[in-house]
């Protein structure tokens, strides 16, 4: 017999694309345009992301390949990163992400564990949630109101007593 269980509840909503507000349609479509920008010769993949800031900036990221294959990095991180870099401590109120690119299981489209674990320190650093947008071609769109939706049991930095 198990002596603990640990149980999660992440939420996602699937929602037309029609019925959400401007705001998100707007982040989309900029990530749709992001993903024209991808360069991705190796997978045929292309994802595009756009983060929108507090500030009302939008940051765009596209998933960038190289010959040597885990030089590569994801448009999202690519996105994320490029927030800090330019508008540092400026939260990141949403972030939508989107591949172009054919996907036999539109709700399979998600983003790597690896770009999971750099949105939810975003989240932690900044005190506030990061709504997630996915969407795989022109499917319904996935929402999540947080990263931590994303990696339920998540590594806790707060434990290495920085
Ligand atoms: N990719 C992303 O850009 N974001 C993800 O979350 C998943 C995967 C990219 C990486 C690689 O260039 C291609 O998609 C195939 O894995």
């Amino acid at each position: 017999m198990p002596n603990q269980t640990l149980h999660c509840d992440c939420t996602i909503e699937k929602w037309p694309a029609k019925e959400l507000a401007q705001a998100d349609r707007d982040l989309l479509a900029a990530a749709h345009r992001a993903a024209l920008n991808a360069y991705a010769p190796y997978s045929q993949f292309q994802v595009g992301a756009a983060a929108r800031l507090e500030n009302g900036e939008v940051v765009l990221g596209a998933n960038q390949e190289n010959m040597s294959y885990p030089q590569g990095m994801c448009g999202e991180r690519i996105a994320v990163f490029t927030a800090g870099a330019q508008y540092p401590g400026v939260a990141i109120e949403a972030v939508a992400i989107v591949s172009p690119s054919p996907i036999a299981n539109p709700n399979a489209f998600m983003p790597c564990g690896g770009c999971r674990q750099v949105l939810l320190e975003s989240e932690q650093r900044q005190e506030g949630s990061i709504r997630l947008l996915l969407q795989a071609r022109d499917e319904d769109v996935l929402v999540s109101k947080s990263a931590t939706n994303l990696v339920p049991f998540a590594f806790d930095a707060d434990g290495l007593g920085r």
